[in-house]
């Protein structure tokens, strides 16, 4: 009982403070990267077979998980008051659409080389569409759950040029793409939680719960295919392409590693995304759209 009332000032300072904190309304671009499907296995040539499956096993549940975040959304639209809220709404099914398409084609090359993959997507919809039809709140919270999931990865992604140099730069391109955008729209899903759900002891229980969850459900699901596209592709034993994915995991590159601490703190009373405030990468919008239709013309 002491535990819950002592962190009720925390929420109510948290509310006040956020009620300044700008929107920022996601923009739908709709892009075509052209991926050559015979690199599916080796795109990133630094970070090794090893760490390419593991993105590449990844981008296996994007489609489904942004059709699932998509339908999570939607069904609390008619609830949002705040026009802007609304806006932003629009433009975050819109991106996650596009996302869906881009990875779709992305997904067909690797599906081709391990089969077991597209078995794996078709059980991650069944069980996303067991959540979108018993409970709605739940989905909502698995959503920003894989949305605060999302937006750790983009950020990396954003900040550690070395997970993706010498890599294919259409393969780059669209990962960058991605990690821009889930960035734009990373607090959206979490202002449509906290105006349907509010802010009090209840709803902090629910996001809590959603992305303990949601954390058991992915790993759960992602490692066992992950071995098995290694498998598939022989390099389960390949011990320079392990080495190369723990540099660049949990190593000095540490894509996941440098992430726990922001990945913790959604567990802090009052946490919004925004706190993690890394808009700074979405000045590069502009010059990366105008070098992609640079690419796309020569
Ligand atoms: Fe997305
Ligand atoms: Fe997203």
């Amino acid at each position: 009982m002491s535990k819950i009332t002592s962190i009720e000032p925390f929420l109510k300072m948290a509310k006040r403070k956020r009620s300044g904190r700008p929107m920022l309304i996601p923009v739908r671009r709709d892009l075509d990267f052209k991926l050559d499907e015979n690199k599916i296995s080796d795109w990133n040539t630094a970070g090794g077979p090893v760490f390419t499956a593991f993105l590449n096993t990844f981008s296996a549940i994007l489609p489904v998980g942004e059709r699932f975040f998509i339908d999570s959304v939607r069904a609390y639209r008619d609830q949002i008051t705040d026009p802007e809220l609304k806006k932003a709404v629009s433009a975050f099914i819109g991106q996650e659409a596009m996302h869906g398409r881009e990875h779709e084609v992305y997904n067909s090359a690797f599906f081709n080389k391990v089969p077991a993959a597209a078995r794996f997507e078709k059980r991650v919809k069944r069980i996303l569409d067991g959540f979108t039809k018993h409970s709605r709140p739940v989905s909502l919270s698995g959503t920003i759950a894989l949305e605060h999931f999302t937006a750790l990865l983009a950020d990396s992604v954003l900040k550690e040029p070395r997970l993706t140099n010498g890599a294919d730069p259409k393969y780059a391109a669209l990962w960058r793409w991605h990690a821009l955008e889930e960035t734009e729209h990373k607090a959206v899903a979490f202002d449509v939680f906290e105006a349907v759900m509010g802010t009090g002891i209840k709803a902090y229980s629910l996001r809590s719960f959603g992305l303990v969850l949601a954390t058991l459900v992915f790993w759960g699901l992602i490692i066992p295919v992950f071995i098995e596209a290694l498998r598939a592709e022989g390099h389960l034993g390949n011990l320079k392409g392990w080495r190369q994915f723990f540099r660049y995991t949990f190593g000095d590159i540490g894509m996941l590693r440098k992430q726990i601490g922001n990945y913790l703190d959604y567990f802090r009373p009052g946490f919004h995304p925004w706190d993690h405030d890394n808009r700074e990468y979405l000045k590069e919008i502009d010059a990366f759209l105008a070098e992609q239709e640079q690419l796309a013309t020569a």
